[in-house]
């Protein structure tokens, strides 16, 4: 079965909802390994609750990126457990060669709003701050620059003006439960056909 592996750091709501559609059959795939760089992440504590394999991989020393030999160690883990695709949610490091040599575009991220628009962190706090009536969430294919590579699904939140970082946030992440669960729908049932430069063609069915 397509084997599936998540890398989170935090409170692994959008775990929370891959395992909710891999549970009720919207998503045929198996999640193969939940691994993650914070030993009190809530993303932990879920998967073991699915039982899932769950394993913390120390991140050394750096706080942005994964050490070199700690990188080689989540690729291996990931092997280990016949990961096919790699899923980022909630991720809080830059991944980097060891991940790219082994798995060229098969990982994907979920970013909380519109790309190109606000790269980075806090994105909804980034698009509230500049004012913009709509934003949203993204899922793109992951390339070593951050939050740029092809996009695979999008959807559309509305920014209201008694909006605050969280309501935004809260509502963004409504979305991203939908979207993120779909995607990885549509590559584990080989309906993403071919990347275009940097369109990414879905065959609809
Ligand atoms: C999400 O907002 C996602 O867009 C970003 O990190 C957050 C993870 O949230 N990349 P959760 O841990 O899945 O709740």
């Amino acid at each position: 079965m397509f084997t599936i592996g998540i890398l989170a750091s935090g409170k692994g709501s959008n775990l929370q909802a891959i395992v909710k559609h891999v549970q009720n059959g919207f998503i045929n795939a198996k999640i193969g390994v939940v691994i993650s760089d914070n030993p009190d992440a809530g993303a932990l504590e879920i998967a073991r609750s699915a039982g899932i394999p769950a394993v913390y991989i120390e991140p050394g020393k750096y706080r942005t990126f994964l050490e070199n030999h700690q990188e080689k160690k989540y690729v291996e883990c990931l092997k280990q457990h016949g990961v096919e695709l790699v899923c980022l949610a909630g991720f809080m490091r830059v991944i980097k060669k060891n991940f790219f040599r082994e798995y060229q575009n098969r990982i994907i991220n979920i970013h909380p709003s519109l790309l190109p628009s606000f790269r980075g962190l806090e994105a909804w706090k980034q698009a509230l701050d500049y004012g913009v009536r709509f934003t949203g969430c993204t899922v793109h294919f992951v390339e070593e620059d951050i939050d740029t590579g092809p996009i695979i699904l999008q959807a559309v939140v509305a920014v209201f003006d008694d909006d605050t970082p969280e309501t935004l946030h809260q509502r963004i992440q409504e979305k991203e439960h939908v979207i993120y669960p779909l995607a990885i729908k549509i590559i584990s049932e080989n309906r993403l056909i071919r990347i275009e430069g940097r369109r990414v063609i879905i065959d609809e069915m």
